[in-house]
């Protein structure tokens, strides 16, 4: 699994043959440059889901519910969930644990809309975890990401994610689940993986999770295009021949007639 948050990386995700898409709410981060996923609103997660959905044909495309949408009232969450549905065509939403996540998800459940669940480190809930960090580094702490994973099973979850928790953690979760766990800092041993697709291209800037590995550098490659075209506009080698419009001889010489402009 990988984040798509618009049409032209989406559609290069679906064609490199990724099998599911995630609209996730870190487009807080990586788009809005948003200190916080919290401050992602409904709107704004819907359309770039929309954006997504038109571009992909293959993969899943899974919408991530942001927070105002099921964790501020509960009540609303069906009704939200059921816009990613049928107003962006997701086949799926994802929701992050908190205290209500079982409750909710067994309605969205219940509504017939599939809910991929997420354990661990929740940053839509950053705050009460201390902050962006490992979660389950003591047993206590661990026994209740597994519980939360099991009671996210329960609910009727088809999958669940696990982020930034030891490997071992993720290890024993995946051996208790029936369904797929899918693991973002927490080992080897998921059923599946998945990153922040900037994070795997080498677009972001600053410091990265110790979880990320880049396989690409495109940040350099992005500034060191943009640069040769500076260059080239300032030489005027940009535009060439070959990215300009020609008029024919017959009609630039009527038109030079017609303003009495000599070349
Ligand atoms: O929003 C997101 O990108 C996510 C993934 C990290 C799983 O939730």
């Amino acid at each position: 699994m990988l984040t798509a948050y618009d049409h032209t990386l989406a559609s290069l995700v679906d064609r490199a043959g990724v099998d599911i898409i995630l609209v996730g709410d870190s487009l807080a981060n990586v788009i809005l440059g948003l200190e916080s996923t919290v401050e992602v609103d409904l709107q704004t997660m819907l359309r770039h889901a929309r954006a997504v959905r038109r571009a992909v044909s293959r993969a899943m495309v899974v919408g991530d519910m942001p927070f105002v949408a099921y964790q501020v009232n509960p009540r609303e969450a069906v009704t939200n969930a059921r816009r990613f549905v049928e107003e962006a065509g997701c086949e799926a939403v994802k929701v992050e644990w908190f205290d209500g996540c079982p409750d909710v998800t067994r309605d969205m459940v219940s509504a017939g809309i599939p809910v991929m669940g997420h354990v661990g480190l929740t940053p839509q809930r950053a705050r009460e975890l201390g902050g962006l960090r490992l979660q389950g580094k003591d047993a206590d702490t661990a026994l209740a990401v597994i519980q939360q994973a099991e009671a996210l099973q329960e609910a009727g979850c088809f999958s669940v994610v696990l982020e930034c928790v030891p490997a071992v953690v993720a290890r024993i979760i995946t051996s208790r689940l029936r369904v797929p766990t899918i693991g973002i800092g927490a080992g080897p041993d998921c059923d599946g993986q998945v990153l922040v697709l900037h994070d795997l291209l080498g677009l972001t800037a600053g410091r990265r999770p110790k979880f990320v590995k880049a396989y690409a550098r495109l940040a350099e490659a992005v500034v060191a295009a943009i640069r040769e075209f500076g260059e080239d506009v300032r030489q005027q080698k940009f535009p060439a021949a070959a990215q300009t419009y020609q008029m024919s001889s017959e009609e630039r010489a009527r038109l030079k007639q017609m303003v009495h402009w000599e070349e």
